[in-house]
Order: structure tokens, then C-alpha cells, then sequence
């Protein structure tokens, strides 16, 4: 019997993989097709289902295509599968739909397989085709070719006859699939010219009530190889992406649909309008949920949410400067500040073609109660709790889980706001620095201090964002710890001292302690016990991975190495580790270690 012993380092890295979103633009190069007879005569009234059936969850099914995935190795292949998963079970349990009976089936453009229809109302075979288009070669989503089988057929009819010159068999269709989502890995042009795009998403087909059945999901390989390892960010990409492809799309707004007067949900009329420029020129969704939510959020009765200013047409994003935080606004942030908010699910409801599961939504912080003048460009110059105004102050994120550095974007409008530091900001990750008073720990957060500690000599240090341990001990109630001192109170909007420190700490009001954040990266140190091990904490986790292959079996060290990531992959997946990096320091050394 032969093993090989293998050591290999863990490290935690965060890399802030900003993606941005193509969806407008590919969006508007995808031929949508439509079944034939939809929207034809009643526009006015849509039936969302020939037989009504109740809601049962969306079922997305990613359909891989054959060949693409050279461009991964199987393990990084695996990540992806296992990351689509995930989204397309947490879409599961947002969107349920009024499912159809049988497999699905997409539909042919008629425009395209013909060249001729009979056109005189006496003919028999009047509005049929009349000539093939021979230059027709099936059906595309975006660019991958559909297979047949996935398609329904098509005819070509004598003038008067009874029976087709041509017929094309309807394909066998896709089994328990309410949209089918053709996944392909390639580097495509639109991938080289924007280097940092992960991934990009359409919808090619509607169905009668105009719901996409169909898109494609493009994964830009080179990309993705570097953050294929952190699947939250793969999950939170593709989801945001699939979820422009599942509604959320301003080349949509004009087919949702309003079911709410009708009982069963199967009699809908055209929503005559979703958006509207207001008094500012910020173009918003008045959608009678998306403004009921969005009016909560701000604390005011009831009001549109903002797109994104984009020349031209409607955005298919929300705007940055009021709706950080959301999975739909145009600059992706990391996945532990981004948040399925109630206004995304509103939007969804407020599509018609879906029942929304609101429990599954996060709130958003951002902007919270703060009224309708709420970051617009002539407000955000003032700063507040939500904007800064001096460049490169390093504060905090308005999460305060993250130090943040005050900046700007294009989307930002000018608008001063917190971004987390792209490198070594993440207090509740233990990173093993320690600064001299700070302490990054899973239950540290960022506050705004310049806490020195006393025998030093008194200095004038300017407030910035620090990263000290907190714990709760009710809503917005909690104390705070700084190296070397003892749990101090730290009441929600005051400044406090620390006894044995120079200096003041804010204590951040509204932010803490409210049960909203999302579980961060679970830690070998017992969260309930903060004060534990915090002296030690732990650059990186050594795993030592022994892997025993069984007589007789003689593997290169290519396909050894290749179980060795698709084994640590499974391990660092089970134990929730956001990003992985192998180093083989030494190649393997391969020991022998007994003889049978
Ligand atoms: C709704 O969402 C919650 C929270 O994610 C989940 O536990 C529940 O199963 C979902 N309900 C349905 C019907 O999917
Ligand atoms: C269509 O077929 C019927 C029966 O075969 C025939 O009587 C009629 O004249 C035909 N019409 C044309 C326009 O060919
Ligand atoms: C911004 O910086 C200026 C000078 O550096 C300082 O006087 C001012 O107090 C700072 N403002 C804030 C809000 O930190
Ligand atoms: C702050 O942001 C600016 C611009 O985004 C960047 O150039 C600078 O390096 C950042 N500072 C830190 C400490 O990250
Ligand atoms: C840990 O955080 C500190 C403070 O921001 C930073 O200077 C350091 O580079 C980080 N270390 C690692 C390994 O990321
Ligand atoms: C901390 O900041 C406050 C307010 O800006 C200032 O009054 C104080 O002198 C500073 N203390 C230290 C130790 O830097």
C-alpha cells in the first residue's frame, strides 16, 4: 500500500472582486422570442396560464454546454455546479410560479425558419408558412446554438393542401423546468474588453404572459479562475445576473403584468406603466409594492425607487446613492454587504408573473428612515451618517463591519460614500495583525476612534476607522473591548472614553446588534466567547490532508494533485471557508509507507 502525505495551507484571502453588470448591453443583442400568438389582439387582458395551477417554486435549470468546460479544470468546474446550485435554490425558495404541465418546451421565430407566409384569408393554409428560410439553422440564446431537442418543431404548407412539404418534430423538451439557463464558460469579446466582468446574463424567450423562460448565463473564464475559489462571490454574481435575466430588466418593464384583481391570479392586465422620470430627473419603478416598500424604507407614505440615471434608456439597476447594499445595484459589492432586499422582492411581485416569499429578504440599512430628500446629489455633499466628504478618510463602512476608505464612482453621482478598503478592512476577520490598540476578531467590528493608550505621550490623532471587539446585549445595545482594556459601555450615538486611554470611540447608532447582518465566515474561536484566543489569532489554518490510494493503482501526479483540489474544495466548501488558496510549497512528497 502506497500514501502520500500532503501539507497544505489554508489562507484566507478577500479580494474585493468589484464586478460590474452588462446586462443593458447584452441584453439589447439578444433576439427574444416569443410564443406566436402572444400579445397579439388583447393585450389589454393576458392569461397567465391556460389552466390555473397553484404557485409552486421556480425551478431554474442550468443546461452546461458540452465542450465549454475545458476551459476549467474539473475541480473548478465542480465549484461552479455547486455554486449555480445555490442559486438556484435560494430563487427556488424567493419565486414561485403558476407551473406548466410537461417538459418545456422554447419556441422557434417564425421570422427566421420562413421566408414566406400564405397571406390571402381564403386559403387554407392562410397565416401559415409557405417557403423555408434555407438559411435558417435553428434557434440561438445570445450566441449558444439551442439544441433541437429542445425546441418545438415547425411546418411548411402547400398553398392548399392538407399536409406539410416539411416538418420538423417538436423536441422531447426539458423536464421539470420553469426557466431553462444555458451556462457557458467562454472568453468571449465582451469578456476581454472588460477584464473585471465575472460573469453576464440575458433572457432570449417569453412565455404567453411575457415571463422569460429562457436566458444564458456567460462565465468570462479568466475571471472566474480567480475567484472561483470564493464561491460567495460566484453565488452573489450569478445571482444578480440571473436575476436581470429573470424579470429585473429595463427592456421588460413594459410587459409586467397586474394580477392582483384577479382571483385565481389567471386573469392580468398590462401594467400601463412602471416607470416615470420624477421632479429631480431620477427615473423610478411606481409599482404599487415597490413603493410601498420603498416608502417604509425611507420612512415616508409611499414612493417610487430610483434607477439608475443612464443616458438614454432605462437602467436595470437600482441607484447606487439610495440603495446600497441591494443584490440590483450597478457596482457589486462584496457578498457580506449585499443583501436579497425587500424592495428587489417587491419589484419581483410587482412583475405579475410571480409569488414573492418575502421572508426570505434582508432589510437595508442604507438610507433607513432617513425621508424622502434622501441621497440626492444636492443633499449627499453634507456629510451625515450615510456620506463623507473628505476623500480617503479611512472610516468605516456604514455596516461597520468593514473599515472603508471615503470615495466615489460613476455611479455615485459625486457622492461621497464609505467603500470597504479593497485589501485588510475586514475587522471580523482574523487576519493576524494586530495593531496596537486594535483587534480583528469575528466579533469585531469598525469604529470611528483615535483611543491611544495613556503613558504615551498626548498627541492630537485624528478619528479614524478602527477595528475593536464588541458584544451585544440587546437591539442597538452593546459594550466594547480594546486591546488590553475591560468591557466598556458603549451607549448607541455617544462618544465615549476608555479608561486607560487618550482619546474618544463612537459608538455607532442603529447599526448593531439588530440580528440583520448575514452569517459572516464561521471561526475556530467560539463566537460566544469573544475574549477567547483573541491573542492568538490565526494567520492561517494548516490542514494536513493524507490521502491513501489503494494497492495496484498507479496515478500521475497530475491526476493526484487533481483529487487533492477537488478533496480540499469539498473540505473548505463544508466548512464554510470564502476563499482558498493551496500552497504547495514543496511539491508533494510522495512517502512510501508500508509495503503489503
Ligand atoms: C421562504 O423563505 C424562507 C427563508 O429563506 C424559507 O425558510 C422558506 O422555506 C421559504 N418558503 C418557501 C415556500 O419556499
Ligand atoms: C384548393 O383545393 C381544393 C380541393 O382540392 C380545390 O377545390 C381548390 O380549387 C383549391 N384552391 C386553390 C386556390 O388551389
Ligand atoms: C475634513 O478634513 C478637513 C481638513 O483636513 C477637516 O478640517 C474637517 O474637519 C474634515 N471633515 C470631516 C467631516 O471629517
Ligand atoms: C482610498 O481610495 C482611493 C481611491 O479609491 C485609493 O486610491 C486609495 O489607495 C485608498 N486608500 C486606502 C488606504 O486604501
Ligand atoms: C490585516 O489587517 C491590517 C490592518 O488593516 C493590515 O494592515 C494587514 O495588511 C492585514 N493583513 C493581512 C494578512 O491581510
Ligand atoms: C481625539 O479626537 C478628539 C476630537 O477630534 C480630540 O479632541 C482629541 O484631542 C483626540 N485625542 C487624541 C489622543 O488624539
Amino acid at each position: 500500500m502506497f500514501s502520500f502525505v500532503c501539507f497544505l495551507w489554508f489562507t484566507v484571502i478577500i479580494r474585493q472582486c468589484f464586478s460590474v453588470c452588462l446586462h443593458d448591453v447584452v441584453q439589447r443583442e439578444t433576439q427574444v422570442v416569443s410564443p406566436p400568438d402572444a400579445f397579439t389582439q388583447a393585450r389589454r387582458l393576458v392569461s397567465r396560464a391556460t389552466t390555473w395551477s397553484p404557485h409552486l417554486p421556480l425551478r431554474v435549470t442550468p443546461w452546461y454546454l458540452p465542450g465549454e468546460s475545458a476551459l476549467l479544470t474539473p475541480p473548478q468546474m465542480s465549484q461552479l455546479q455547486t455554486a449555480m446550485k445555490e442559486v438556484t435554490k435560494t430563487i427556488g425558495s424567493m419565486l414561485s410560479v403558476s407551473r406548466r404541465e410537461g417538459p418545456l418546451l422554447l419556441n422557434r421565430d417564425m421570422n427566421r425558419y420562413c421566408r414566406s407566409v400564405w397571406g390571402d384569408p381564403s386559403l387554407l393554409n392562410y397565416k401559415r408558412c409557405g417557403s423555408p428560410d434555407n438559411s435558417y439553422h435553428g434557434e440561438r440564446c445570445l450566441d449558444v446554438l439551442i439544441p433541437d431537442s429542445h425546441l418545438y418543431g415547425y411546418e411548411v404548407w402547400p398553398m392548399n393542401g392538407t399536409e406539410p412539404i416539411h416538418r420538423t418534430l417538436d423536441g422531447a423538451g426539458v423536464p421539470d423546468t420553469d426557466f431553462l439557463l444555458y451556462v457557458r464558460v467562454a472568453q468571449t469579446k465582451k469578456c476581454a474588453l472588460q477584464p473585471i466582468v465575472i460573469a453576464y446574463a440575458s433572457y432570449c424567450q417569453l412565455d404567453h404572459a411575457g415571463r422569460p423562460i429562457a436566458g444564458v448565463i456567460v462565465f468570462c473564464p479568466k475571471r472566474l479562475r480567480e475567484v472561483v475559489n470564493q464561491h460567495p462571490h460566484i453565488v452573489q454574481v450569478s445571482l444578480h445576473e440571473i436575476l436581470h435575466a429573470l424579470g429585473f430588466s429595463s427592456s421588460l418593464f413594459e410587459k409586467w403584468i397586474d394580477c392582483s384583481f384577479s382571483e385565481y391570479g389567471d386573469l392580468c392586465s398590462s401594467r400601463s406603466r412602471v416607470t416615470n422620470i420624477d421632479e429631480n430627473g431620477q427615473r423610478r419603478i411606481y409599482t404599487p409594492t415597490v413603493m410601498q416598500k420603498m416608502g417604509e424604507h425611507l420612512g415616508v407614505g409611499s414612493t417610487g425607487a430610483p434607477l439608475e440615471n443612464q443616458e438614454k434608456s432605462a437602467s436595470s439597476h437600482w441607484e447606487s446613492r439610495i440603495m446600497q447594499g441591494s443584490i440590483l445595484t450597478a457596482s457589486i459589492n462584496p457578498p457580506h454587504l449585499t443583501f436579497l432586499d425587500p424592495i428587489t422582492l417587491a419589484a419581483f411581485q410587482d412583475m405579475g408573473w410571480y409569488k414573492v416569499n418575502s421572508s426570505i429578504s434582508h432589510q437595508l440599512l442604507w438610507g433607513k428612515g432617513a425621508g424622502n430628500s434622501f441621497g440626492l446629489p444636492s443633499t449627499c455633499h453634507k456629510a451625515s451618517e450615510f456620506f463623507c466628504k473628505n476623500k480617503s478618510d479611512i472610516g468605516c463602512h456604514h455596516l461597520h463591519l468593514d473599515k472603508a476608505n471615503c470615495s466615489t464612482d460613476t455611479f455615485l453621482d459625486g457622492c461621497y460614500i464609505y467603500k470597504p478598503l479593497p485589501q485588510g478592512g475586514e475587522c471580523w476577520l482574523e487576519n493576524g495583525s494586530e495593531g496596537t490598540e486594535e483587534i480583528y476578531h469575528h466579533q469585531s467590528r469598525c469604529f470611528f476612534s483615535n483611543l491611544t493608550r495613556f503613558p504615551e505621550a498626548p498627541k492630537h490623532e485624528k478619528v479614524k476607522g478602527r477595528c475593536y471587539l464588541h458584544r451585544c446585549l440587546g437591539p442597538n445595545t452593546f459594550h466594547i473591548k480594546v486591546q488590553g482594556s475591560e468591557w466598556t459601555d458603549c451607549p448607541a450615538g455617544e462618544w465615549i472614553n476608555v479608561a486607560g486611554f487618550d482619546g474618544v470611540l463612537l459608538c455607532p447608532d442603529g447599526r448593531l446588534c439588530l440580528g440583520l447582518e448575514k452569517p459572516l465566515l464561521p471561526t475556530s474561536t467560539s463566537t460566544s466567547t469573544p475574549a477567547l484566543n483573541m491573542h492568538k489569532p490565526a494567520t492561517r489554518q494548516d490542514i494536513r490532508v493524507q490521502v491513501t490510494l489503494m494497492a495496484g493503482l498507479s496515478w500521475t501526479s497530475e491526476k493526484k494533485t487533481l483529487l487533492m483540489d477537488e478533496v480540499l474544495g469539498v473540505i473548505a466548501h463544508h466548512a464554510g471557508v470564502r476563499s482558498l488558496r493551496v500552497y504547495r510549497t514543496v511539491p508533494c512528497p510522495k512517502r512510501k509507507v508500508s509495503h503489503t
